[in-house]
């Protein structure tokens, strides 16, 4: 299979900032390889064949303007490539219902546009949008706490048969009855919550296995993760938080041979410190029995550029996506959402996720 992908992108922040122009370093360094993905080439397809044909956003400084000059707008701060010389493109930003996106803590900063359309009403002129574009696959990379305006794009790539890769931890791909809705429509779905390269949770959760890998018991586990971009000054306001715990926390249960008891392990977001800006700090802690009841422990800090931890997945999760849909397949692309995101439908060891996306691409069935 080989052509190209079109691509819809929901929520025009750092994380698609860092996805555009990392594509755009690598079209300058043809040299270089490109770290992190599966393979340069998936099912025929590599990283300079999508096509990012429109997008979607509530700011008012994103709305209306082409994509390539909306991922520079205020507040993203993803500043790889300078926009003075980023290639023009035509695709444009264009106006979505801001439901729950905007969360009290970003919106000075977000500034959405003051709309005098209904949701409704804009839910027309995105089908309209979605299908005059063409796109094949649209990316959701919304605030966390946006379950409404999730649900509503879910439902906009059902109604346009789009692929949907849920990049946020409100619960579709994983969830029983939007997986069954995806399967019955025959739409692939790819979700949720983007498991980065090297971020937090791969850290945490390799670490837990290999501790009972080794035959150890682990008693007690904390994660905690600061940064400074408006994803973390949005995960301030507790209540729009609730599935991102249960995405993060679960990540890491997943792989423990026993349960850690509620009061025993702490996964979580915990702080906005603005001069971190892109950068992620993630420290963890692991407590744990090893033979004759001896105790011992472990503690790691973890320094990333999130939104390059991010956009080395997406990558791949666009590309699964579109051979998903090449191939006629509906629901839960369980191979790819186990391996790339944090809370998918069915987890697996990250070993065998991986080795089940080969599978995947290779078409042998997972
Ligand atoms: N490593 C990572 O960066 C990582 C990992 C996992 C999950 N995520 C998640 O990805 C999401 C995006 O992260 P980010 O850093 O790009 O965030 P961001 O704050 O930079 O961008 C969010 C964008 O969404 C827009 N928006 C708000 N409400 C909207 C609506 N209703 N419709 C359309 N657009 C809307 C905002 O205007 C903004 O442009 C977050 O939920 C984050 O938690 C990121």
């Amino acid at each position: 299979m080989s052509g190209r992908i079109r691509v819809g992108l929901v929520g025009i922040g750092n994380c698609f900032s860092g996805l555009i122009q990392g594509i755009e370093y690598y079209r300058r360094n043809p040299e270089q390889s490109i770290i992190g993905i599966i393979h340069d080439r998936l099912a025929g397809y590599g990283i300079h064949d999508i096509d990012f044909v429109c997008g979607f956003d509530v700011g008012e400084n994103k709305v209306g303007r082409t994509i390539n000059e909306a991922i520079y707008a205020h507040p993203n701060m993803v500043d790889w490539i300078p926009a003075d010389t980023m290639p023009k493109t035509d695709a444009l930003v264009h106006e979505s219902p801001a439901l729950d996106g905007v969360g009290i803590w970003v919106e000075n900063r977000i500034k959405p546009i003051r709309s005098t359309k209904t949701a409704e009403q804009l839910r027309g002129e995105i089908v309209r949008t979605i299908r005059e574009t063409g796109t094949q696959v649209l990316v959701s990379y919304l605030p966390v706490g946006s379950e409404e305006a999730t649900k509503f794009w879910a439902q906009v790539c059902l109604d346009t048969g789009t692929a949907f890769v849920n990049c946020i931890p409100s619960f579709i791909a994983s969830d029983k009855a939007w997986a069954e809705r995806f399967r019955q429509k025959g739409v692939p779905v790819i979700g949720d919550d983007i498991k980065g390269q090297v971020g937090a949770t791969i850290v945490h959760r390799t670490l837990a296995r290999l501790c009972n890998d080794r035959g150890t018991r682990i008693t007690k586990t904390y994660q905690i993760n600061v940064g400074g971009n408006t994803d973390f000054l949005n995960m301030k306001e507790q209540e729009r938080l609730v599935s991102k715990r249960i995405s993060k926390t679960e990540s890491v249960q997943s792989q423990l041979d026993e349960r850690l008891g509620d009061d025993n392990i702490y996964v979580g977001p915990s702080d906005f410190i603005p001069f971190l800006g892109n950068t992620k700090l993630m420290f963890m802690r692991i407590e744990g029995r090893q033979w004759a009841n001896i105790p011992y422990n472990m503690e790691v800090r973890l320094e990333v550029d999130d939104k390059a931890n991010s956009a080395g997945i997406v990558i791949d999760a666009i590309r699964l996506a579109k051979i998903a849909l090449d191939r006629g397949e509906g629901g839960p692309v369980i191979p790819a959402s186990a391996y790339l995101m944090k809370h998918p439908i069915k987890q697996m060891s990250d070993p065998d996720a991986k080795a089940a996306c080969e599978r995947f691409v290779a078409s042998e069935g997972v």
